[in-house]
C-alpha cells in the first residue's frame, strides 16, 4: 500500500486513511442493500450529487458518501422532533426523518406518520423511549410500514421485535456501553447508535464518543454503528468516519434549526452557550429517577441544584405550576421540576424547564435551515478529510 495518495484537490491523504474510508463506504453500501440505511431517496440524491459535483475541487474525490447527506443523520428529538416539521425537512434534504413519539397514543402516532407521508415520500424512523412504548404503538409502526423503528433507554422486549418482524422494517437501538451494544446485536438489532457521554438529552453514556465508538465497533462488527454525542460540525463527522463509524447521529445542532419545534429562547441559548456550559443532571423529572440523568444547559434548576439533585422533590404534583404546554391538542400544566422540553407552545417560566444540550453546543453559531446544516456538515467533512496530509519527502514532520 503506498504511504499516501494525491487527491484531486492536491492534498495528500495517508493511504491508511483512504483504506479506512473505503471500508466505511463498503459497510454503508452493504447497509444500503437492505434498502433502509441508504433509502432510495438518498440513493437518487447520491447519484445526482456525484454527477453534478464530481469535479468540484473542494470535495474529497475519495469519499462519495460525503457527496450526499446520508452519513449525517439528525437524531430523534423528543418534543422538538415530535411535531412533523423537522422530520419533513430532513426527508426533503435527503435524510431519514425521525419522529420521537414517546408516550403518544397509537392514533396520534399514526396521524403523525401520515402527516409526514403527505409531505414527502422519504423514509421515516419512529423512535421510542423503550419503557414508555406499548404494543399498540408498535403495531401502528408495522401497519404503516415505517422504514426504521428505533429505541432508546432500554432494550426492546421480544414481543416488539416479533410484532415488527418484516424484512422492510429495521431496528435500531441507541446504547451507552459496549455490554448494551452486544446484547442488542445478539437479539437482532440491525444498527447501533453509540451514545457518548457528551450527548444532549437523556444520557447514560459510559464513555466519551471518541472512546465509545471504536470500543463498540470492536465488539459488534460487522453491525453498522453511528456515533452520537457532542457532534455538531463536519470535522467531527470526518473524525467519526475515520474512527470506523458508518455515520453520525446528531441532536443538539438540529434543535438550533429553523424547523425544530423548540422555543425561540431555547434556540437562542444554544447559540449563545459555550461547550463548558452543560451539565449531567437528574433534577428534571425526579419522579422518574430511572429516566435520568439528562445533559442540559447549566442554567436554572440544573445550576441551582448542582451536586444536590437528590434533594429535588419527587412528588411533582405538590410543586407550583410554572407554565403550560399545548400537546396533542390539550393544554398541560407544567409543575416545577418537570422534564418537558420548551416548545413554541409553552408559556410561563420556561427558564425552569430543561434546555437539553450536548457538549458540542459551543460549535453552534447560528440557527439555520435543516438542509443547510446537513449540507454544511457534509461539505466540512469532505474538506477536513482532504486536508489531512502527510509531509513531502524532506519536509519537516512536525
Ligand atoms: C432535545 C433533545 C431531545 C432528545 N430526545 C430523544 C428521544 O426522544 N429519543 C432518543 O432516542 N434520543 C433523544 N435524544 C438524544 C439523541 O438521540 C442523541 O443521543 C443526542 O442528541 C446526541 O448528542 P448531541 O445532542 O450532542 O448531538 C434527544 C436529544 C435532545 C438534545
Amino acid at each position: 500500500m503506498p504511504a499516501a495518495v494525491l487527491t484531486r484537490s492536491g492534498h495528500f491523504i495517508p493511504a491508511i486513511l483512504k483504506h479506512l474510508i473505503q471500508q466505511a463506504e463498503q459497510r454503508l453500501e452493504q447497509a444500503a442493500e437492505s434498502a433502509v440505511a441508504q433509502p432510495q431517496a438518498v440513493r437518487r440524491r447520491v447519484g445526482r450529487c456525484q454527477g453534478e459535483r464530481h469535479d468540484s475541487a473542494h470535495r474529497n474525490a475519495l469519499h462519495p458518501r460525503l457527496q450526499s447527506t446520508a452519513s449525517c443523520r439528525p437524531c430523534p428529538l423528543a418534543f422538538v422532533g415530535t411535531a412533523p416539521d423537522l422530520a419533513i425537512a430532513v426527508c426533503r434534504a435527503g435524510g431519514l426523518g425521525s419522529l420521537a413519539v414517546g408516550p403518544l397514543p397509537a392514533d396520534a402516532v399514526r396521524s403523525l406518520i401520515r402527516a409526514v407521508r403527505a409531505a414527502t415520500d422519504g423514509p421515516l424512523n419512529i423512535n421510542f423511549i423503550t419503557f414508555l412504548a406499548n404494543q399498540a404503538q408498535i403495531q401502528t409502526c408495522f401497519d404503516e410500514q415505517v422504514s426504521v423503528v428505533s429505541f432508546h433507554w432500554g432494550h426492546p422486549p421480544r414481543e416488539f421485535i416479533s410484532t415488527l418482524h418484516d424484512p422492510g422494517i429495521k431496528f435500531w437501538e441507541q446504547v451507552g456501553s459496549v455490554a448494551a451494544a452486544k446484547e442488542s446485536v445478539d437479539s437482532g438489532i440491525d444498527l447501533i447508535i453509540a451514545q457518548g457521554s457528551e450527548a444532549g438529552g437523556h444520557n447514560y453514556g459510559s464513555l466519551p464518543t471518541f472512546v465509545l465508538v471504536p470500543s463498540i465497533l470492536e465488539a459488534v462488527a460487522p453491525t453498522p454503528v453511528l456515533a452520537a454525542g457532542g457532534i455538531a460540525n463536519g470535522r467531527q463527522l470526518a473524525a467519526a468516519l475515520v474512527l470506523g463509524a458508518d455515520g453520525v447521529s446528531i441532536g443538539t445542532r438540529f434543535v438550533a434549526s429553523n424547523e425544530a419545534f423548540a422555543h425561540a429562547e431555547y434556540k437562542r441559548r444554544l447559540v449563545e452557550a459555550a461547550g463548558t456550559e452543560t451539565r449531567l443532571s437528574s433534577v428534571y423529572g425526579p419522579d422518574m429517577p430511572h429516566f435520568n440523568p439528562m445533559r442540559v444547559l447549566d442554567v436554572g434548576l440544573a445550576h441551582e441544584f448542582a451536586g444536590q439533585e437528590e434533594t429535588a422533590p419527587t412528588d411533582l404534583e405538590s410543586q407550583p405550576i410554572i407554565g403550560t404546554m399545548r400537546l396533542a391538542g390539550e393544554t398541560i400544566p407544567l409543575h416545577r421540576f418537570s422534564s418537558f422540553v420548551p416548545t413554541p407552545d409553552t408559556d410561563g417560566r420556561i427558564d425552569e424547564l430543561p434546555f437539553l444540550a450536548g457538549q458540542g453546543v459551543g460549535l453552534i453559531h447560528r440557527v439555520m435551515p435543516v438542509a443547510e446544516i446537513m449540507e454544511t456538515i457534509v461539505e466540512e467533512a469532505a474538506l477536513a478529510l482532504s486536508a489531512v496530509r502527510v509531509p513531502h519527502e524532506g519536509e519537516s514532520e512536525v
